[in-house]
């Protein structure tokens, strides 16, 4: 009897003691398996007297019913554990910030198509759109620059050639500006017109401020009454928004553009200096975008009539934009996709560039 007490006391310790499941489990197997301590005593009780067996065996089963009623409690107190010990472990804090270092970064070609994309859409201006490969019609001959036109020597063009037609007037190019929208729009859609176009275009070019690939922004304003004032007026207020200043000197410069007449070229003032570049003050001028009264002949080739409408067109690259405000010296770095370049010229995603939250966010970006 003593023997059977202290089997109990010592296998209810051991319970008491077990750590965890599996040491619980090696518990039941020493105490109630096949060789268990109890199970020893149980095959004993054959050699016993009956009166001595009834006693010895209600004794045993009582012990072990108790054994096996602490077991399961203790089993019941070390799974609850063992998950609160889990979940503890996989727990994920979803209320930390996220590690900046592993977000990734917009480039600040991106970021400049919101800025420009948000003035002009406060402006009342609509984004148009328009192939990359074009044809000859749209990107040269309904802009007023037909074939043989000295105009087309002005831009390195890739051609692409048409496998339905051998004759050269038949190849497509790969558009080397996005006046091409201008003409696209004007086929679709009837006056009044007030686009902006941004997008890829494509010229055979290869220097620290070329690429063959670079992207430009077309606008479009087409109503009866459109003069170049309203011109002078839109990118005035254009360059104020998108350098972030009150004021800026401006002035336009005559040019040539075969789809504009009168056409000019708009300049920014500036200072400049061996080390900086400083936008909005001093004695310098900045070339910034080309500009015009939209040509007669580009009216008519969409059908639209001249004698009843006139407009405007500009167009600016918008790398050379991102150069000049973000101060990034060579373009060519802006398509070589090196991640480091990226994380310093590049924006936090969530810095959205808008007229009321502000464009670039004071200078919000990752830099
Ligand atoms: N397409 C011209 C270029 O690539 C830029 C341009 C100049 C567009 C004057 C215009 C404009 O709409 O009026 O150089």
């Amino acid at each position: 009897m003593e023997d059977i007490e202290n089997l109990k006391l010592n296998a209810l310790k051991q319970i008491a003691e077990a750590v965890d499941v599996k040491a619980l489990d090696e518990v039941r197997v020493s105490v109630l398996g096949k060789k268990g301590s109890l199970t020893e005593h149980m095959k004993c009780l054959g050699q016993l007297s009956i009166e001595e067996k009834k006693q010895i065996g209600q004794k045993l089963n009582l012990v072990k019913t108790e054994i096996e009623q602490a077991m399961e409690a203790r089993r019941e107190e070390l799974s609850v554990k063992e998950l609160n010990d889990k979940l503890l472990r996989e727990t994920i804090d979803v209320t930390l910030p996220i590690r900046d270092e592993n977000i990734g970064r917009i480039h600040p070609v991106s970021k400049i198509y919101e800025e420009v994309v948000a003035i002009f859409g406060e402006m009342g201006f609509e984004v148009a759109d328009g192939p990359d490969i074009e044809d000859q019609f749209h990107n040269f001959n309904a802009l007023n620059t037909p074939a043989n036109h000295p105009a087309r020597q002005m831009q390195d063009t890739f051609y692409i050639s048409n496998p339905d037609s051998e004759n050269f007037d038949d190849s497509y190019v790969v558009r080397t500006q996005t006046s091409a929208v201008q003409i696209r729009t004007m086929e679709k859609k009837q006056p009044p017109i007030r686009i902006i176009a941004p997008g890829r275009t494509y010229r055979s070019d290869y220097d620290a401020t070329h690429t063959p690939m670079f992207h430009q922004v077309e606008g479009l304003v087409i109503d009866k009454k459109t003069s170049f004032a309203n011109l002078k007026g839109c990118l005035y207020d254009f360059v104020k928004a998108f350098f972030e200043l009150d004021d800026i000197p401006v002035r336009y410069r005559p040019s040539y553009f075969p789809f504009t007449e009168p056409s000019a070229e708009m300049d920014i003032g500036c200072k400049k200096s061996k080390t900086e570049l400083k936008i909005g003050a001093g004695d310098d001028w900045l070339e910034i975008l080309g500009c015009g009264m939209v040509h007669p002949n580009v009216l008519k080739a969409c059908g639209i009539n001249p004698e009843e409408y006139q407009g405007f067109a500009f167009g600016l690259g918008l790398d050379r934009l991102a150069m000049l405000k973000y101060g990034i010296p060579d373009l060519r770095t802006f398509f070589e996709s090196d991640v480091r370049w990226l994380k310093h010229y590049g924006f936090m995603p969530l810095d959205e560039a808008s007229m009321t939250g502000g464009l670039s966010n004071n200078g919000g970006s990752a830099r």
